[in-house]
């Protein structure tokens, strides 16, 4: 009976986990939200989910302290006190530094700060709550597997040989996502615990809908330009369907001899697109 607790399954990447994990009656699927009702009205109304009893929601912001400690309750009342997988899919993905670059942000210095303040609270401090907190349940489990959602645009050496301006303050997130678990991998890993950064690759959530045509025009050219060269089987995002296809089998395949404490792309490798 494998036990999952997933942040963010409202939506997007994180309800594809669910939708996918569920599918298998073995499995217990518990999904963190921060609007409970919303999530379990739109589980109802899904003809592929409605009806699964092996899912279950819990309500918890994931900056909320109080609440990830309600939900590691309320988990060990569903799972018995056991965790195998912890996916810390949850993330903030601010349009403010999606279509320019660091030095192009210059002239909002309130906004940078207010911006990067956001991402690092639920990026980066509430995975390290969540880590904490849920970790005696994992230690209990069977397979202790923590995966935190990165992003491939959080690579230093992508960042450098290709030189991507992009997104450069979610990206700083990610950055200090991959050394949290790099950090509670050194110190977790002798005890057969698993931690790794996994990346979904560009994946369409509709994350560009709101985006002008100058702001689309600045996209499309980056990848215009990166893609041939650097990812030629590159046909632009994939859908969440087929993003967490890919990550499961490298969530599987994950060892602690191959990569404790990296993080790696829905390829199992460094290859992000
Ligand atoms: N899409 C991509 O191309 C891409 C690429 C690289 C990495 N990623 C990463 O993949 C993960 C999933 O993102 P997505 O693409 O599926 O984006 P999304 O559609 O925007 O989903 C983000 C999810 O995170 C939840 N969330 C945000 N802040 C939260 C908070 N404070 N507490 C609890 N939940 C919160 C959202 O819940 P609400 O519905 O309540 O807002 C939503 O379920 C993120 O970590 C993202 O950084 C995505």
């Amino acid at each position: 009976m494998p036990s999952y607790v997933i942040t963010g399954v409202s939506r997007g990447i994180g309800y594809e986990f669910l939708r996918q994990y569920s599918g298998d009656s073995n499995n217990t699927v518990i999904g963190l939200v921060r609007n409970k009702q919303a999530t379990e009205k739109k589980v109802s109304e899904d003809p592929d989910l409605r009806g699964r009893t092996n899912i279950h929601i819990i309500a918890a912001d994931v900056t909320d302290y109080n609440a990830l400690q309600k939900a590691v309750s309320e988990t060990t009342k569903i799972t018995g006190g056991a965790l195998d997988y912890l996916i810390a899919n949850a993330g903030l993905i601010t349009p403010f530094d999606q279509y320019d670059g660091i030095g192009d942000l210059a002239t909002q210095p309130d906004q940078v700060t207010k911006e990067l303040r956001a991402l690092f609270e639920v990026n980066v401090i509430a995975n390290i709550h969540l880590f904490n907190l849920f970790l005696p349940l994992i230690q209990k489990g069977h397979t202790k597997k923590v995966i935190a959602i990165t992003s491939g645009y959080s690579d230093i050496e992508l960042t450098r040989n290709w030189d991507v301006t992009l997104a450069p303050l979610y990206s700083t997130s990610k950055a200090a996502l991959n050394m949290v678990i790099a950090k509670f991998s050194a110190q977790f890993k002798k005890e057969g615990i698993l931690f790794l950064g996994l990346a979904p690759g560009s994946v369409d959530v509709g994350q560009n809908n709101e985006a002008t045509p100058e702001q689309l025009q600045r996209l499309g050219a980056f990848f215009g330009e990166l893609a041939p060269k650097y990812a030629p089987d590159f046909r632009g995002p994939i859908t969440p369907e087929e993003s967490v296809s890919l990550m499961r089998p490298v969530i599987v395949e994950a060892s602690l001899e191959g990569s404790a404490g990296d993080f790696i792309s829905h390829f199992g490798n460094k290859q992000w697109l």
